[in-house]
């Protein structure tokens, strides 16, 4: 006979709040904690819910891939995105992910190479040495600026940029740990200016849809867009036709996702940098090896070997989606415990990646960890940036050169020296993002 399902505990926290007060102070903090006091499964108990917690690898790969039809996409995720991909579910979802897919193969992805290191080539000329910038608004700027010229295929106009990253901003704090205290229909501050938010992005998609095909296209870009690739979606009939909602929703999604994610591993990496002079000056030391003063290639990439993984490492520490939520579609069984359906579950990737289970000295940033063999030895699921199973990222080609031609080019020609405050405070939102910026001093080689 089975035993009778046990329901997971719980840290312990105030009678009446729950532990909302302890959670919202500081909901990293938190998680660390209540791992250590219940171990690898817990509920959160806020006012509005209770989140089951499932911190193991061996979790995600059950929620991920082996259950994965018992948990769905929160609620959230469509208020957010509508009818997107990120967002929708089943055959719907499958139907969206075959059209897009094509955009996002290597080869295709491959082509985006050149643009990427010109617009970063663009962004350095208006750099001077001894100024202190802000360099998370600035990776935001320049990778919206190549996410809108290489998917979206026409340049942003003057002004553009700041209004999209702003209203980006309000559907990000819709995600916010803090605004889950309260039940969704409490109009708080940050939930009026999601829904404003999300109309400016809306008649902002309906503008570029309208005007598709009228702008040219950056000179070294000729490839099929996301725009032209959707708008023959939505005229076409059967299996692959898009309703004018389903487009949106997806332009939505890749405007949402496609730069402040990579924006944040970009930001990350120079402040790890930043704090860790010598393993900055063997990165200069490879930049100058492998490029001699030439600008990266999508060909250099193989020969970047420091510089890579950087970039994993920075997704280690810095995983810049921290979480992944998602609700059970019945009752589910987790290590013998009850899930009931209709549950919130969150797979805490950030606090995977800074297990020392997992990882030696998981908050030292060692890039040099990341060795064929450590790789091997690493339990599946230990390190998933990118999420994992069939809802895996779509853009992780895109975003992995990104980050790697991205901080080689500046790094070819740029020393950044950290100017903030010791420690940095992280803003958990959908992404992460710091409370003040991350402030460095640009000095050149
Ligand atoms: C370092 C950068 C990035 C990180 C860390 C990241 C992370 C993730 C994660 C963890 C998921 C899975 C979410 C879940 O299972 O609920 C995801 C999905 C997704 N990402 Fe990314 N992402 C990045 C860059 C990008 C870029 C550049 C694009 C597009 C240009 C993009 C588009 C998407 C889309 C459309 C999905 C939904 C896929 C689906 O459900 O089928 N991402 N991403």
């Amino acid at each position: 006979m089975n035993p009778e399902p046990r329901q997971p505990p719980s840290p312990s926290g105030l009678p009446v709040l729950g532990h909302t007060l302890d959670f919202a102070r500081d909901p990293f903090e938190f998680t660390y904690n209540a791992i250590e006091e219940c171990g690898d499964i817990y509920r959160l108990v806020l006012p509005t819910e209770e989140i089951y917690v499932l911190a193991h690898p061996k979790f995600f790969r059950q929620v991920l891939i082996d259950d994965v039809e018992a948990f769905g996409k929160t609620e959230d995720f469509q208020m957010a995105f509508g009818q997107g991909v990120l967002a929708t579910e089943g055959d719907q979802w499958r139907r969206q992910r075959n059209i897009l897919q094509p955009l996002f193969h290597r080869k295709q992805v491959a082509g985006y190479g050149d643009y990427m290191v010109e617009a970063t080539q663009r962004r350095l000329e208006a750099w001077s040495p001894g100024e202190t910038c802000d360099i998370e608004s600035e990776m935001q700027n320049l990778t919206l600026e190549i996410l809108f010229a290489t998917l979206f295929g026409r340049e942003l106009a003057p002004g553009e940029g700041n209004e999209l990253r702003a209203a980006s901003d309000g559907l990000n704090s819709w995600f916010a740990p803090t605004s889950w205290l309260l039940p969704n229909w409490v109009p708080t501050p940050s939930r009026r200016h999601f829904s404003e938010s999300k109309e400016q992005l809306r008649s902002e998609i309906r503008r570029l849809l309208s005007e598709h095909g009228e702008k040219s296209k950056p000179d070294s870009l000729h490839q099929e867009t996301l725009l032209s690739k959707l708008a023959e979606a939505r005229e076409a009939s059967g299996q692959d036709h898009l309703s004018t909602e389903e487009v949106e929703g997806q332009l939505l999604t890749m405007l949402f996702a496609g730069y402040e994610t990579t924006a944040a591993a970009l930001g990350f990496a120079w402040y790890a940098l930043a704090q860790n002079p010598e393993i900055q000056q063997a990165f200069h030391e490879e930049l100058d090896a492998v490029l001699d003063g030439d600008p990266p290639t999508h060909a250099d990439i193989t020969d970047l070997e420091l510089t890579q993984r950087i970039v994993t490492e920075t997704l280690r520490m810095y995983p810049p989606v921290h979480t992944i939520p998602r609700q059970t579609t019945r009752d589910v069984n987790v290590d013998g415990y009850q899930v009931p359906a209709d549950t919130q579950v969150h797979l805490p990737l950030l606090a995977i990646h800074r297990d020392e289970r997992f990882y030696d000295d998981p908050s030292s940033f060692r890039p040099d960890r990341w060795t064929g063999e450590f790789e091997d030895s690493l339990p599946d699921y230990a390190f998933i940036p990118f999420g994992g199973g069939r809802r895996t990222c779509i853009g992780r080609e895109f975003a992995t050169l990104e980050a790697t031609l991205v901080l080689a080019t500046i790094g070819q020609h740029w020393t950044l020296e950290w100017m903030g405050e010791e420690a940095i405070s992280i803003e958990p939102e959908m992404t992460m993002k710091t409370q003040n910026g991350l402030p460095m001093q640009l000095r050149s080689r």
